[in-house]
């Protein structure tokens, strides 16, 4: 079992910081575009905006971080680029992992991880061994992640696992099956780069999330940018569909009138 059930069961206060932070960071390649650059050059600032991100993160308080590196879809990408990608990754796990140890993160990868290179499989299981034991924050990156792949093998584990009840599964028999089972949902999505959309990301776990969509390029979302997406969220009164009356009624101690 997962630790965490539905985020939809408690009701966060207004005002607190997020504590589970997940970023679609779009928007390398029109950054590199603008700049008579190829599109890689962007790629390869974003991983810069990555470290600053996960400083920010910490300076803030999030207790997970998670972001969006190479969704299912991106196979469909010139090969040139998939390729740089993967290798940008590579030399990010190379560089990065022990300073990310010695600042007490741990790192997770999620995703279908089987078409990846064994090299870089193996890469990933040794910074995930390393790293297990900390808890500064939890730095997950999704890497050919899709939602639905992540239901879909949920709901695969589970035919499997307990095939006489068909008919009677319930959500908590999903949860904790999900790739992320580790972390609460998301209390805030950050999507950079102008796009409004969810790009297969998250699916399952982004139900009651707070959304905040940015024009900012990934590669220029620096750290104003960051407390700016942050001061937004605190900003937001989260009612899981609850009345903004009994929301105030509970934080008061005091019944709800009219409910
Ligand atoms: C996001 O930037 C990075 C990945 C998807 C790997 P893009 O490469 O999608 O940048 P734009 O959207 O083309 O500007
Ligand atoms: C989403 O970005 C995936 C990642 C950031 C890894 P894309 O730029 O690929 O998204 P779409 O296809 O334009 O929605
Ligand atoms: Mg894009």
């Amino acid at each position: 079992m997962g630790r965490f059930g539905s985020s939809t069961q408690g009701v966060p206060e207004t005002g607190d910081a997020p504590k589970h932070v997940a970023i679609i960071m779009d928007g390398n390649g029109r950054w590199a575009k603008r700049r008579f650059l190829p599109r890689v050059a962007g790629h390869k600032r974003g991983v810069d905006i990555v470290r600053d991100t996960v400083r920010t993160s910490v300076d803030l308080g999030v207790e997970y971080l998670t972001l969006f590196a190479f969704s299912s879809e991106n196979w469909r990408r010139p090969a040139d680029e998939v390729s740089f990608l993967m290798q940008l990754f590579v030399r990010a796990l190379e560089q990065e992992v022990t300073r990310l140890h010695e600042n007490g993160i741990r790192l997770r990868i999620v995703g279908d991880l089987s078409p990846l290179d064994r090299g870089l499989v193996k890469l990933v299981e040794d910074a995930e061994r390393l790293t297990d034991a900390n808890d500064r924050l939890t730095l997950t990156i999704a890497v050919n992640y899709g939602g639905r792949w992540d239901i879909l093998q949920a709901v695969n584990q589970l035919t499997q696992a307990a095939p006489e009840r068909a008919g009677n599964y319930t959500e908590a028999d999903i949860t904790p099956l999900l790739a992320m089972n580790y972390a609460p949902e998301p209390d805030l999505f950050i999507r950079t780069g102008g796009e409004q959309r969810i790009s297969n990301f998250l699916l399952w776990q982004l139900a009651y999330t707070e959304l905040y969509f940015t024009d900012t390029l990934w590669p220029d979302f620096d750290a104003p940018a960051y407390h700016a997406a942050v001061q937004s969220f605190r900003r937001r009164e989260r009612r899981f569909g609850r009345t903004g009356d009994q929301l105030a009624a509970a934080a008061t101690g005091s019944p709800a009138q009219g409910t």
